[in-house]
C-alpha cells in the first residue's frame, strides 16, 4: 500500500485551542483520525507527524525519502522562513502537496511567500482542514495507478 506521510509544523499541536476564530475547532488528533479513515478508504497508509522543531521535520523528510510515496505538508510558520525545509524537500523525489489550513493569501503580507510552494505540486489554502483530505484524494489515484 503506499504510504503518505503528512508533516506539521510549529502550533499545530494546539489546533483546536489556537486562535479558533482563523484554524477552526478540530483538534490536530481529529484531523490525524479523519485522514486516518479517509487512507483506509483509499487504500493508502497515513503516516501522521507534528513538531515544534525545524531539525524534526528536516529529519522526517529524509526519513520519507525512504519510506513514503508522497508527502503532505503543512510546515505552518516554517512555510514563509525556512530554506532548510525547501532543501530537505528537493530531496525528495515524488509529490510533494502543500496545505494550509487558512488563506495565507488574505492574510498578512509576511505569510505571502512561501518557500515550499517552489517545491510543491500543488497548494491548498484557505479550505480548513478539508484541505487534508482533498490532498489525500488527490493523490491516491495518483500513487496506485488507478
Ligand atoms: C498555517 C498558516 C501559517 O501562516 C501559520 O504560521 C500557521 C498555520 C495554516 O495552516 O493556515 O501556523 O500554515
Amino acid at each position: 500500500m503506499p504510504t503518505v506521510y503528512i508533516l506539521n509544523g510549529p502550533n499545530l499541536n494546539l489546533l483546536g485551542q489556537r486562535q479558533p476564530e482563523i484554524y477552526g475547532s478540530t483538534t490536530l488528533a481529529d484531523v490525524e483520525q479523519s485522514c486516518t479513515t479517509l487512507g483506509k478508504e483509499l487504500g493508502l497508509e497515513v503516516r501522521f507527524f507534528q513538531s515544534n522543531h525545524e531539525g524534526v521535520i528536516v529529519d522526517t523528510i529524509h526519513e520519507a525519502r525512504h519510506k513514503a510515496d508522497a508527502i503532505v505538508i503543512n510546515p505552518a510558520a516554517l512555510t514563509h522562513t525556512s530554506v532548510a525545509i525547501l532543501d530537505a524537500l528537493n530531496t525528495f523525489d515524488a509529490p510533494v502537496i502543500e496545505v494550509h489550513i487558512s488563506n495565507i493569501h488574505k492574510r498578512e503580507s509576511f505569510r505571502h511567500h512561501s518557500y515550499v510552494s517552489l517545491r510543491a505540486e500543488g497548494v491548498i489554502a484557505g479550505l480548513g482542514i478539508n484541505g487534508y483530505l482533498l490532498a489525500l484524494r488527490h493523490l491516491a489515484p495518483l500513487l496506485r495507478g488507478v
